[in-house]
């Protein structure tokens, strides 16, 4: 027999390269090429046209049962997942390290084993004592979840297998488990995909719901091969600033729902409390009108969510470079926004710092904001607060219109939920707040947008 050939799989993109390269041909990242077995490769004298079973075809038209979900009893991680953990699913759970994956399925966990469900709690990272301390702070120390701290999927599966189906199996993180079929340390791209492969496997032979917690790398993709992401049936992100409350949980992938749902927590002394008025938590400590600040009725998925978009303009004196900073929105569409307003609007920022926060630690990534970010800097730059009781939004294009965006009516009904009068927007949208549909108010253009500057 042949001797099996080495080969070199980068473990950031996994990418197979026959040499060791000191940066990866594919994705460029440094010093991720590690050695790996090579896989078996069936020479092209199998046949495979025979011997097999045959397979059942199902029409389109024939009844099939809708997938019942399982409630997780918080009603934001619920809506994210589009209604529940489907059993026999397999749900990936990345985020940045300390955001809270661990805390939110503790949470989660201890819900579905207090409405009586069967449910496993396997940690690789903390010991099983450490895992109980946290839910002792808690508060759930009373819920009957089977928690242990193991890293050999082999033990994992044989301890499953001896015991009654599991409702809902938590494996906190992939890239610590390791499965003795394969060659490598925990946390290289085959391992990480060999040992997802026979919990998935478990999972949908024993109907048990799965969670696998990802790591992410430092650019945010859930550590590890996208294989990863293709072999399971919901991919999640939990995002936030670390040093904010807030938390978001947003579906990437989800083949059981939409992917444009959000669920919304704060970060608390005593775990995550869900949010289900994110408005009034990302507007909280406003009160009058102040220059620089906007009100956008942004969007997720379906859900409308009001955030303060605040800018600050200051003037310098020298002729050095001034800044331009934004925190939790692009920069690239911030220069964009101050190229339209100098050469259409006829403002001037080139001698000028400008800054530009989103408030509450809240990223956007809403095309709309547009003429929210321009309503900030053209009233920090006139210190002039914007007229109180507004929103703004609409996206801005190269020539200095406001283009119309998706779902005005949604926008416009949620700010007069909260007590807004007046918008600004695309011609769909520029109507009064409250009537919540479309209006057949006129549109900006930039002359009008230098309007702004008369508030
Ligand atoms: P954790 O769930 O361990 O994060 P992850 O599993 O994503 O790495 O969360 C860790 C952070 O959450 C930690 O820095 C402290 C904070 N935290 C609270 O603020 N309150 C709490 O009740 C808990 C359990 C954690
Ligand atoms: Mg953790």
């Amino acid at each position: 027999m042949a001797k099996p050939k080495r080969r070199y799989v980068c473990q950031a993109c996994g990418s197979v390269s026959n040499r060791w390269q000191g940066q990866c041909p594919d994705c460029a990242e440094w010093n991720t090429m590690a050695e790996e077995a090579a896989e078996t490769v069936f020479s092209a004298k199998h046949d495979l046209s025979g011997g097999g079973r045959r397979i059942d075809f199902v029409a389109l038209d024939s009844p099939v049962p809708l997938p019942v979900r399982r409630k997780t009893g918080l009603a934001e991680f619920d809506r994210a997942l589009g209604g529940g953990l489907v059993p026999g699913s397999a749900v990936l759970m990345g985020g940045d390290p300390g955001i809270g994956k661990s805390t939110l399925l503790l949470q989660t966990a201890a819900s579905i084993a207090r409405a009586g469900g069967n449910v496993v709690y396997i940690s690789g990272e903390e010991a099983a004592g450490q895992v109980r301390l946290r839910a002792e702070r808690l508060g759930m120390s009373d819920a009957s979840i089977k928690l242990a701290s193991a890293t050999s999927v082999r033990d994992i599966l044989t301890t499953l297998g001896a015991m009654d189906a599991a409702d809902l199996l938590v494996i906190d993180s992939i890239q610590t488990m390791h499965s003795d079929q394969i060659e490598g340390a925990p946390g290289t791209v085959s391992q990480v995909r060999g040992c997802a492969l026979e919990l998935i496997r478990f999972a949908k032979a024993s109907g048990t719901a799965l969670v696998l917690v990802g790591h992410v790398t430092k650019d945010g993709n859930i550590a590890g091969p996208r294989v990863l992401e293709h072999m399971v049936d919901v991919v999640m992100s939990f995002e936030g600033e670390r040093s904010h409350q807030y938390r978001v949980l947003r579906a990437l992938k989800n083949r059981f729902g939409a992917v444009d749902e959000i669920g919304v927590f704060a970060m608390e002394g005593h775990g995550l409390a869900e949010v289900s008025n994110p408005s009034s938590l990302f507007l909280s400590g406003r009160d009058e009108p102040l220059a620089g600040s906007a009100v956008f009725p942004a969007l997720e998925g379906t859900r409308p969510v009001l955030v303060e978009i605040q800018a600050l303009i200051v003037r310098l004196q020298s002729g050095a470079t001034p800044r331009r900073a934004v925190v939790g929105w692009d920069s690239g569409r911030l220069a964009m926004l101050l190229a339209v307003l100098e050469a259409r609007c006829g403002l001037s920022f080139s001698t000028a710092e400008v800054y530009l926060n989103v408030a509450g630690g809240y990223r956007l990534t809403d095309p709309a904001a547009d003429l929210a970010v321009a309503a900030a800097l053209v009233s920090a730059l006139s210190d002039r607060a914007l007229p109180a009781r507004s929103v703004w939004f609409g996206e801005v294009s190269l020539a200095g219109q406001i283009r119309p965006v998706a779902h005005a009516g949604i926008r416009l009904k949620e700010a007069a939920k909260l007590g807004f009068e007046k918008a600004s927007g695309p011609p769909e949208g520029s109507d009064k707040v409250g009537s919540g549909k479309a209006g057949s108010g006129k549109g900006m253009d930039y002359r009008e947008m230098s309007g702004l500057l008369n508030l």
